[in-house]
């Protein structure tokens, strides 16, 4: 007689945000992997399990939450045995008023209790009650996950959770948590994993890398630094990037780094915010521009080929007209590759929610219409830059546009089409810069040196 095997249960992950929460999202799938078999799929109509990953960084984002909730519960309506979940800053924020808002909701769980979610699944079956669980248990959670599986060749590692810095804007450090560095060993050990699976690029995760201060295992403190050199020396890692980085803790030792560690790129995020000081001491980043630019001149003098991108937020509560300008003469005068830049959002719980906020919002989007029309240009002049130079690709995949090319990727982000095999997926190459394709991505030659 033979059975039918049965068929795995399906997941479906929806992430909104931050690459902290696409990392914990691909972390979800191989947890609910390992412990229940399931797979993830990428449509909720088949799915068994729906799991949305929230972000509250603006207000925009929360308002996604409840109009996506809302979609699923008439799909549950449909089909009961639907499992819905809710992780993420938004569950970590708003915890029981979730399952207030959204009764058919069966799971809530923050960015640090996502490890619990196979239990809360199987308690959530047995006893058909809704549960929630969005403390914050240390770094309790990397213990309980499995190895992360691996596709492709690049590959997040999440070094560090939560955030301590405590901007005046910024609900991070209520959602994350406060910063906790993962051990040393364990990171590294994740490192060497990915590496041997053929991961040859990895960027490293947390909202202030450059604070990291994970112990080695005779109870030292590793510096980020440090840190650097051995993730360096991890046979097969080809590059290493890191996001994101905080301009406090952006120290000689890390700057030094980029002197000897060749698998760094010579691109770096590092958020300023603003150009104005009044606006910095009012957002409480505990630096100056000055500060600011003394770190950045620095970085210049040990990489010149530096590619800079920053994050800005527009219309802080005071923000004048004479602080915007200070902010597009920084923009200007650091020459900055890109940027994420948004208008103001007001976080409930955090201290500028207080601030008095005069300026017209009409203002505030005409003064982000202009910094990215700037920077827009920037990002262009520094890709009409690269003609003619010699650039180190990772070689991502075929190429759709150009026949008989492939795509890869240069150290500062740019896409380049050059002619090759696809043998050449997956290892780095080196090729002469010969056109300008668009605002990001370029034409070279054939490979002038490859790997074998
Ligand atoms: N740890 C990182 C930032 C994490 S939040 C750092 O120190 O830079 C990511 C970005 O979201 C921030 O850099 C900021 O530009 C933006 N952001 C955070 N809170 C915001 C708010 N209330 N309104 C608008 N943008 C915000
Ligand atoms: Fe937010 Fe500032 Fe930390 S922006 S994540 S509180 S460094």
């Amino acid at each position: 007689m033979s059975t039918t095997p049965t068929q795995p249960k399906k997941v479906y992950i929806e992430t909104q945000g931050c690459q902290m929460n696409e990392y914990d999202s691909s972390r979800m799938a191989d947890l609910l992997g390992s412990s229940h078999g399931m797979v993830r799929t990428h449509t909720p109509d088949d799915a068994d399990v729906l799991l949305l990953n929230t972000c509250s960084i603006r207000e925009k984002a929360q308002e996604k939450v409840f109009s996506e909730l809302g979609r699923w519960r008439q799909m549950k309506e449909k089909r009961p045995e639907l499992v819905i979940g809710v992780g993420g800053c938004v569950a970590s924020q708003e915890g029981d008023n979730i399952q207030k808002r959204a009764p058919f909701v069966d799971v809530v769980f923050g960015p640090q209790t996502l490890h619990r979610l196979p239990k809360m699944l199987d308690a959530r079956d047995s006893r058909k009650i809704t549960l929630v669980d969005v403390s914050f248990p240390e770094i309790e959670k990397f213990d309980f996950l499995p190895e992360p599986k691996v596709e492709g060749h690049k590959a997040f590692v999440s070094i560090m959770e939560g955030c301590s810095k405590y901007c005046t804007f910024c609900v991070v450090p209520y959602t994350r948590g406060e910063e906790v560095s993962r051990p040393f060993d364990d990171v590294i050990a994740e490192v060497a994993h990915l590496a041997a699976q053929g991961v040859r690029e990895v960027t490293l995760l947390g909202q202030n890398v450059n604070g990291y201060r994970g112990a080695f295992h005779d109870g030292e403190i590793c510096s980020f630094a440090e840190l650097l050199r051995h993730v360096a020396e991890v046979p097969g890692i080809g590059r290493i990037r890191y996001t994101t980085s905080h301009p406090l803790e952006f120290g000689d030792d890390l700057i030094a780094a980029y002197a000897d560690i060749p698998q760094l790129v010579s691109h770096v995020h590092l958020p300023v915010q603003s150009g104005s000081d009044n606006v910095l001491a009012a957002m409480k980043r505990n630096h100056t521009v000055a500060d600011y630019r003394q770190r950045i001149q620095k970085l210049m003098a040990v990489r010149p080929d530096m590619h800079i991108s920053s994050d800005f937020i527009i219309g802080f509560p005071g923000e004048t007209d004479a602080d915007f300008e200070a902010t597009m003469n920084l923009i200007a005068e650091i020459g900055y590759d890109h940027s994420y830049s948004f208008i103001y959002s007001k976080r409930p719980g955090t201290p500028a929610a207080e601030l008095p906020d005069p300026t017209p919002e009409a203002d505030k989007k005409q003064r982000l219409h202009i910094l990215k029309e700037r920077i827009r240009q920037q990002t262009q002049r520094k890709t009409e830059a690269m003609l003619g130079k010699r650039e180190r690709l990772l070689v991502e995949r075929e190429s759709d546009r150009y026949p008989g090319h492939l795509i890869g990727i240069a150290g500062n982000t740019r896409w380049v089409h050059f002619p090759g095999d696809a043998g050449l997926i997956g290892k780095f190459v080196d090729v002469d810069i010969l056109e300008v394709a668009s605002i990001n991505s370029l034409l070279g030659s054939a490979p002038v040196i490859m790997e074998a």
